[in-house]
């Protein structure tokens, strides 16, 4: 057995990892082969992903105004869909949040300044308003990574759900692909196994087949599921209004989106290609597409994507056996060296390969822009400061009355 798992690491050209694994003693070296026949090395093949893109067009969002027409039918709509045990909620915490370099799930930050307020209560307490208005609990799924799911887990149970049903939360674990350093190697984990990292949130709905949640979908028969990020601390989750407005509109996907700030902002922007819903990343438009109006004023490419995305669960079982294009992307990540040293960089030094939300919504035949107001509804914690920081969050939480 150790010696067919010595050939393939020397086919993948890897053979640091064959030596290091002969200077194992006999339980460490069976870890790491069976760690190795489980694990998915054509992420080694793939580099930078140089997709073609199709000929791109505007989507038009269903705007603020004519959602404030509109939201007592909406709202009516999506709290019906909500009672009648049709939506679910998947919140995505299987990230590594490097870019903030706290040390636990990010879901676990403490966002408060005079007592304790955890990200993940944020979402909870947002989502607790629409429970109590529906009377009825929505099922939330929560994806975890193997790293953080035990912690997760644990906190929650710790506070209490903080508030919650707890029959009515399921965790679930993603799945993880090999990460490499610079030179296309693969790198070792501070345990001394191949060092892996969450395969991206792209994997979600293909992780809740895997790991039996579709059964509880299909049994609790939901129809829709909501799916939004972890970090974003003014997340409205399972909002009625949205709900209404996809389910009035015929389609089978909406999209949360924001007015973009200006021209240049680094966002994703929900557009069509070849006809057909897409995000355009802000490095893929042109000058043109970036300065384009409409006759009114307004960008054309104007609806940044928030990572709050309403699926329907049909139509996502048609797509699971699509593969989504893997990204490669830059991080800094702790690992062990060949000297058995853990090093903690301060640069970026690795890839790790992910799946990504925004590839399925490609998949769906159509999709509802719904913009949301930034300041009510988008406070992302991606940084210690700066952009999109602990620091903006705090002043967008403050400024929609939450105490800190
Ligand atoms: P990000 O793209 O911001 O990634 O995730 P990240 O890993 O959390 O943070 P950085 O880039 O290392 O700083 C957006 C959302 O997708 C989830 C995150 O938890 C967050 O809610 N996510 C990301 C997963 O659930 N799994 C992944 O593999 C990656």
């Amino acid at each position: 057995m150790k010696h067919k798992t010595t050939e393939i690491l020397n086919m993948l050209h890897q053979e640091h990892i064959s030596a290091y694994m002969n200077t194992l003693s006999g339980e460490d070296q069976l870890a790491m082969v069976k760690q190795i026949e489980n694990l998915d090395f054509s992420v080694l093949s793939a580099g930078e992903t140089n997709e073609v893109r199709g000929k791109f067009a505007p989507l038009f969002a269903t705007t603020l105004n004519e959602i404030s027409n509109e939201s007592e039918k909406f709202t009516e709509l999506g709290v019906k869909a909500i009672k009648e045990g049709k939506v679910g909620a998947v919140l995505l915490a299987g990230g590594q949040g490097s870019r903030l370099g706290f040390d636990h799930p990010k879901g676990m930050f403490n966002i408060g300044v005079e007592h304790e307020l955890f990200i993940f209560e944020c979402l909870i307490n947002n989502l607790l308003e629409v429970t109590k208005k529906a009377g009825a609990w929505v099922p939330l799924f929560i994806m975890t990574s193997v790293d953080n799911n035990k912690e997760t887990r644990e906190f929650f149970e710790k506070h209490n759900y903080f508030g919650y049903s707890n029959e009515n939360v399921w965790f679930f674990v993603q799945e993880q692909l090999p990460t490499v350093d610079t030179n296309g190697k693969l790198m070792l984990s501070e345990s001394g196994n191949i060092l892996t990292a969450p395969n991206g949130n792209g994997g979600w709905y293909a992780s809740m087949a895997k790991t039996g949640m579709l059964k509880v979908v299909q049994e609790a028969k939901i129809e829709w599921l909501n799916v939004f990020a972890v970090d974003n601390v003014l997340q409205r989750i399972a909002d009625p209004c949205f709900i209404g407005a996809v389910i009035n509109s015929g389609k089978v996907s909406g999209a949360k989106v924001v007015a973009k700030a200006a021209p240049e902002e680094k966002v994703g922007v929900l557009c069509l290609e070849e006809g057909r819903p897409s995000i355009v990343e802000y490095y893929e438009m042109t000058d043109e597409m970036l300065h384009s109006r409409e006759a009114d004023g307004t960008l054309s490419y104007n609806y940044g994507v928030t990572l709050n995305y309403l699926f329907r669960v049909d139509k996502l079982n048609n797509t699971l056996s699509v593969k989504l294009p893997l990204h490669r992307a830059f991080k800094k990540i702790k690992h062990m060296n060949e000297k058995g040293e853990i090093i903690t960089p301060d640069e970026p030094n690795a890839y790790k390969f992910e799946t990504l939300v925004l590839d399925m919504v490609k998949l769906q035949d159509d999709c509802l822009a719904y913009e949301v107001d930034r300041n009510k509804e988008f406070a992302p914690v991606k940084n210690k400061t700066g952009v999109d920081s602990v620091d903006t969050a705090r002043e967008l939480l403050r400024l929609n009355g939450i105490e800190l």
